[in-house]
């Protein structure tokens, strides 16, 4: 008994010096076999990897995961010859039949991981001026609405934000006839008319994050 109580007192004192944040470890889903190489390029509990460009997919909304795999799969997303990342992607998507796309929607949204640092310098003020339109499809929170296809922007990583805010931009993403939620957002941002106004918007988003 005294031995169980050293163990426990050891396990909290450990964790209070790790200083990282706690999340239970009998919540976080492990996944299946074929899905645990998606960790290899987006990190631990899908935490993201700036390295490999791969965002940070902890805790995204399933619904949005679902579409964004389809989207990746039917060849929407990482076929455009400037979508150089997009294409490291694309045959992770295509490889997953509709049911493990359902499965791996379930998967991705159950994980945890610490929000990620911002990266992103721009003028928030600027930024929250320019956000008011956003904020009619995502939300004046970021909280995304699934009723217009439109996500949560507060979980993902800022500098994947400012890339695919250009991918939309340029038409990497969003030109495909078949992908309408992405020609939606595409006309969208037509408002963010350079570089620093993308910046500004997404410092913005950035403050918030819970
Ligand atoms: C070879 C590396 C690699 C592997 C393995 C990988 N991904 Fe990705 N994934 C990426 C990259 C890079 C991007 C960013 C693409 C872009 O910039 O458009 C991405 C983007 C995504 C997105 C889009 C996120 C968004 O906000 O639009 C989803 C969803 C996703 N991956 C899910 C998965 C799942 C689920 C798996 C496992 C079945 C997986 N990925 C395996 C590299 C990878
Ligand atoms: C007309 C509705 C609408 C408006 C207005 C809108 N968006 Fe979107 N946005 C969407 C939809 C729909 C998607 C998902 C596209 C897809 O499925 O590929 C999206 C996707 C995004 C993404 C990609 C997120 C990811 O994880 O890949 C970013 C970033 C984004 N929007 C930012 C913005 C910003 C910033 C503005 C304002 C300048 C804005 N949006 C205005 C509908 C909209």
């Amino acid at each position: 008994m005294q031995n169980q109580i050293r163990c426990w007192l050891l396990a909290i004192i450990l964790l209070c010096v790790s200083g990282a944040p706690v999340f239970a470890e009998n919540e976080l889903p492990i996944p299946t076999d074929d899905l645990a190489y998606c960790s290899t390029c987006h990190g631990v509990q899908l935490m993201g990897n700036p390295i490999l460009k791969a965002p940070r997919l902890s805790g995204m909304e399933s619904w949005y995961i679902e579409n964004q795999l389809q989207s990746f799969k039917k060849g929407w997303r990482g076929t455009h010859e400037g979508d150089v990342v997009g294409m490291e992607m694309r045959p992770m998507a295509a490889a997953l039949s509709d049911e493990q796309i359902n499965q791996a929607a379930e998967y991705v949204s159950a994980t945890r991981s610490a929000l990620p640092a911002s990266s992103v310098v721009g003028d928030i003020d600027k930024g929250k001026v320019l956000f008011t339109t956003c904020g009619a499809c995502h939300g004046q929170s970021a909280e995304g609405d699934p009723a217009f296809g439109s996500p949560m922007l507060t979980t993902v990583d800022d500098w994947y934000l400012v890339t695919q805010l250009k991918n939309f931009k340029s038409g990497i993403r969003g030109s495909h006839p078949g992908d309408i939620y992405g020609m939606q957002m595409r006309a969208s941002t037509q408002l963010l008319t350079d570089e620093q106004a993308i910046m500004d918007v997404v410092s913005y988003i950035s403050t918030l994050r819970k």
